[in-house]
């Protein structure tokens, strides 16, 4: 009651004040009311088509689905079974494959993957700048459709840990992208001399495995500053200098940079953006340190028929949090303050794999019960150097 009153006297003090103002809003709505049926009137026949299609457009946002490929894609029997469960108004298709190479039914036995090769498509080098360059142009074509809303990047190994329902309902549900990004206070690719342009504390690291929403895409395909930089001063050095400068005891560590391992991270972070999304890819890849080489690189895992067992795919489902190492951060997999699988989609799986999976059922959907029942698992980021493909 005490406060019903209170209340009272704020409320009409602020009506008496903005009477003035109420009035001409008043005429200012019977003008805009009797001006919006006219042309309301007018209209009703020659826009009715547009607006349909806009309505169209606004509830149906679509997923893109961009493919970097170094010529076919190898599982697109397994994707075009995904893609069969899907409404055609809610996907797209890019790819982005060697230039000249064609999807027709001399290269791949799913149509859904016909006439979406890119048609102004590079020449890429793994491990080279002229990959982001083809992740740009993937982008770039892709928000030629208003209807696309994520932009996930998959590559030619890739497959879909979900049916194609969860995976989009998940994708459309949450408002943020989703991209690995990571300090690296052990990184000695960072070369102040070469990449003064981009503060260090600014220099991120983290997998290229993307998927953005339509904001992110647009700055993307926009970035004409930080783009350059990485292109001119992030390189990856040749074996063979590697181990001249090694020989010659050359304390200045050559600088051997992934440009695609800092790109979109360092991007995001320069324009302000880490707020926006979630600190982890949602493609999950096994990271496997070769123990026979000097070096102890690391290495993505590739699946095999016998290694595609319902037990690992299991425990990649299982993942619920992401524990960055170099900084001691624990990343919980959520969306929209709901638990949520960390992992989508997987690499690098073999088409021995994906038959295996796909005959076993193994990609059914998403089932909570399981998930809650799970044991904690959780997907350890290391400091990793070079990556192999
Ligand atoms: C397609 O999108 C609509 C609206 O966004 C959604 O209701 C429907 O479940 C989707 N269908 C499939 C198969 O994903
Ligand atoms: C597929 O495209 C290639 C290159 O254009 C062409 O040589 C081949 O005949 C095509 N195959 C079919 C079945 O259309
Ligand atoms: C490339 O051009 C062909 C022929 O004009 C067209 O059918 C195809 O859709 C284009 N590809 C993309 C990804 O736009
Ligand atoms: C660099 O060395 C690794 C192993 O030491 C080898 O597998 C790779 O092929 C070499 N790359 C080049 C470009 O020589
Ligand atoms: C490498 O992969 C194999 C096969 O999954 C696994 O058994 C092994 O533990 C991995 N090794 C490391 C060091 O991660
Ligand atoms: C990591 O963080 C946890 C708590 O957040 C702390 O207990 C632990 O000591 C930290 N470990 C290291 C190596 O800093
Ligand atoms: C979940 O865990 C409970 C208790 O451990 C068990 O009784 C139940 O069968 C489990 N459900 C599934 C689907 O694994």
């Amino acid at each position: 009651m005490g406060k019903k009153r209170a209340s009272l006297p704020i409320r009409q003090l602020l009506v008496l004040r903005s009477k003035p103002v109420f009035s001409i809003f008043l005429v200012f709505c019977v003008f805009a009311f009797v001006r919006l049926n006219r042309s309301k009137s007018r209209s009703s026949t020659t826009d009715k088509s547009s607006i349909d299609e806009k309505s169209k457009l606004e509830t149906n946002p679509k997923v893109a689905f961009l493919f970097l490929a170094r010529r076919n894609v190898p599982l697109d029997f397994m994707w075009g079974a995904f893609f069969q469960e899907a409404n055609v108004r809610n996907f797209s298709i890019y790819i982005h494959s060697e230039p000249g190479f064609v999807f027709n039914e001399s290269t791949s036995t799913s149509p859904f993957f016909y006439g979406r090769q890119l048609n102004d498509s590079i020449k890429v080098a793994w491990g080279d700048s002229s990959m982001i360059e083809a992740e740009r142009l993937l982008l770039k074509v892709a928000l030629g459709d208003p209807a696309n809303q994520r932009f996930v990047l998959l590559s030619d190994s890739c497959l879909p840990l979900y049916k194609f329902r969860d995976i989009y309902e998940h994708l459309i549900s949450s408002p943020k992208s989703y991209i690995e990004s990571y300090f690296d206070f052990e990184d000695d690719r960072y070369d102040p001399k070469l990449l003064h342009a981009i503060p260090k504390d600014r220099w991120r690291k983290g997998s290229q495995w993307f998927t953005l929403i339509r904001r992110h895409a647009q700055i993307v395909a926009d970035d004409d500053v930080v783009f350059p930089i990485i292109k001119k001063s992030c390189k990856r050095q040749s074996n063979a200098s590697v181990s001249a400068r090694r020989q010659m005891l050359d304390l200045h560590k050559p600088q051997d940079c992934i440009p695609d391992e800092h790109y979109l991270q360092t991007l995001l972070a320069m324009s302000g953006f880490e707020n926006e999304f979630f600190r982890r890819s949602l493609t999950y890849a096994q990271w496997n340190q070769s123990a026979t080489e000097k070096d102890k690189q690391w290495h993505p895992f590739t699946f095999d028929y016998t290694d595609a067992s319902p037990q690992s795919i299991r425990e990649i489902k299982e993942i619920e949090a992401i524990h960055y190492e170099s900084e001691n951060w624990t990343e919980w997999c959520q969306v929209n303050g709901a638990f949520a699988p960390c992992y989508l989609f997987a690499r690098k799986f073999t088409r021995g794999a994906a038959v295996r999976l796909l005959s076993e059922g193994l990609l059914g959907p998403f089932d909570p019960v399981l998930f809650l029942n799970a044991t904690r698992r959780f997907f350890p980021v290391k400091h990793r150097d070079i990556q192999a493909r």
